[in-house]
């Protein structure tokens, strides 16, 4: 199986070949009367690297420390961290971590995503069917012939077929597409792009620049894995039918997911709502101990947690706290707190990958997007008669030390923490708000606005805000 693709970034038009005829890193694109000729795609060449790929061959620590503190070690320091921070970000945008057996053997995504017409199974998914269901397409991976193609409407769009060549061109966010000489689909893995980069919609709604870190809160994970031809082993993993594992998948929603139901089986709150959380931020997060709305642990942690226990890389895990048979039956019974995989994809990528994430800041908010005198009078407030301040610590806005919290202590429910080890929920990070107002806040969006968070604080905390007040910290959290 191909391993990470080390030509998904570098898409240069060649200069020798005259066009329509563009070259792709390594892939020949035949554009024919403006449509996309898949059939006269040339021999695909995939690297195959193994072990030798640009993110396993990095060593595994290579931040190095200098206790001396003479001068010429920081260069070396710098340099060493600077290597990291670009292996983890081929990392988090181009690794499947060995993960396509389970999306492509397993759940068959690869028949779901060709179609009938083109040796799958089904109406296939066009990009705009893809599109709909919150996946992105990254520009800078559309050659400027294609580009022109698209905007003339040249390109069809309901076509499986397109997808296809936009899978080859790696232009579809966190979904890989390996294909074989002969040009067909030989199975797709997904990379964590997928649900933490979107794009800024530069050339058109859902196709632009990666805005890597910013949570995806179009991306409908239940959809797009209901369009599975295959959900018996989902179902024989969570002991019910495919009926039922549509329902709960149709329950998510866009910019959700629920990682922990392959290990407790609970689908839904008491109340009857989805149990799936909103995909969070990954920026941000420098400075923040626990991570997840739950704290479940670091991020490197989360990180080998994810890449195994939810895409399905191949690679080791150890967590002895899914042990607990009460807690996580589905954990326990598959032994899912000690994974021993015969090919470690992840571990040696584990350094740089939490590199990056930590060096992704949050975006400063637009000019325009919030009232800057609002914002400083909330501010005052933030810190003061609000009391936001005494768990939401300037600058990361979470606890330095220990940053959990009950249910009780913020006048919710205790359900999603009781199915994390810590049973608490982790004081959220607040910088960059402003970027995922899509779903609500909360780790289940049950509030609608920010507005909406601020009169649940009042209430709980019996504030006695004011409208004018509370409008203010509404803009001051729309600074941040
Ligand atoms: C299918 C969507 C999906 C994919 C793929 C995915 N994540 Fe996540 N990620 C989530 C969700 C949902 C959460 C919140 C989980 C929770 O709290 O239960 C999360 C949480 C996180 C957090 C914690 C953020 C915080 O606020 O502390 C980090 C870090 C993270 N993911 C990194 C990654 C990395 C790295 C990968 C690839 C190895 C990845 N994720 C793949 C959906 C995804
Ligand atoms: C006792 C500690 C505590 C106090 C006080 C507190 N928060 Fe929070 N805050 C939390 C925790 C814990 C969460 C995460 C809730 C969850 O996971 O559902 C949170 C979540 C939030 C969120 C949602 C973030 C997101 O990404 O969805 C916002 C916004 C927020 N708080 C703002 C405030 C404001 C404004 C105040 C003051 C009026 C305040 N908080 C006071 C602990 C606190």
């Amino acid at each position: 199986m191909a391993d990470p693709d080390s030509t998904g970034q570098t898409v240069e038009e060649d200069p020798a070949a005259p066009t329509p005829r563009l070259r792709v890193g390594t892939r020949r694109l035949a554009l024919g009367l403006g449509v996309l000729a898949i059939g006269a795609v040339a021999a695909v060449a995939f690297h195959s690297f193994g072990d030798a790929s640009p993110a396993a061959a990095a060593p595994a620590a290579p931040m190095q420390f200098h206790g001396s503190g003479h001068d010429g070690g920081g260069d070396d320091a710098e340099d060493a961290a600077e290597d990291m921070v670009k292996q983890g970000r081929q990392t988090f945008r181009f690794d499947t971590f060995g993960d396509e057996p389970f999306w492509t053997n397993t759940l068959k995504l690869d028949k779901a995503i060709e179609g009938a017409a083109n040796g799958g199974e089904g109406p296939g998914v066009s990009p705009a069917t893809a599109l709909a269901v919150g996946l992105k397409v990254d520009v800078t991976a559309l050659p400027d012939t294609l580009q022109d193609a698209i905007k003339a409407g040249q390109v069809d769009l309901n076509d499986p077929a397109t997808t296809l060549a936009l899978l080859k061109l790696n232009a579809v966010v966190g979904v890989k597409g390996t294909f074989n000489s002969a040009g067909s689909l030989q199975a797709v893995g997904i990379e964590c792009a997928l649900c933490h980069s979107t794009v800024d919609n530069s050339f058109a709604p859902g196709i632009g620049h990666r805005l890597d870190g910013w949570a995806n809160r179009d991306l409908n994970v239940g959809a797009i894995i209901g369009l599975s031809p295959n959900l018996q082993p989902v179902a024989d993993l969570l002991h019910t039918d495919v009926p039922t594992v549509h329902k709960v998948l149709n329950a998510w929603g866009p910019g959700k997911f629920d990682a922990e139901i392959f290990l407790d089986g609970k689908a839904f709150q008491p109340n009857g709502t989805s149990a799936a959380v909103l995909i969070p931020p990954a920026f941000g997060l420098a400075g923040v101990n626990l991570h997840t709305w739950t704290g479940w642990g670091s991020v490197p942690y989360w990180n080998a947690f994810v890449a195994i226990l939810e895409m399905h890389g191949q690679g080791n895990f150890t967590d002895a706290r899914l042990d607990n048979a009460a807690q996580f039956p589905i954990a326990a019974e598959n032994n899912f707190g000690h994974i021993r995989a015969t090919k470690d994809l992840v571990s040696a990528k584990l350094p740089a990958l939490q590199a990056y994430q930590l060096s992704l800041a949050a975006p400063k908010p637009p000019q325009g997007s919030f009232d800057p005198e609002a914002a400083a009078r909330g501010k005052v407030l933030f810190n003061g008669k609000a009391n936001c301040a005494s768990c939401h610590v300037a600058p990361t806005f979470t606890e330095p030390g220990e940053n959990l919290h009950s249910g009780s202590e913020i006048g919710i429910d205790n359900f999603q923490a009781d199915r994390s080890p810590t049973h608490m929920y982790r004081t959220s990070p607040l910088k960059g708000l402003w970027t995922h107002q899509k779903g609500g806040f909360y780790h289940d969006g049950r509030f609608p606005d920010l507005l909406s968070v601020v009169n649940h604080y009042n209430d709980t905390f019996h504030l006695n805000l004011t409208a004018a007040e509370k409008n203010d910290l509404v803009q001051y959290l729309l600074s941040l």
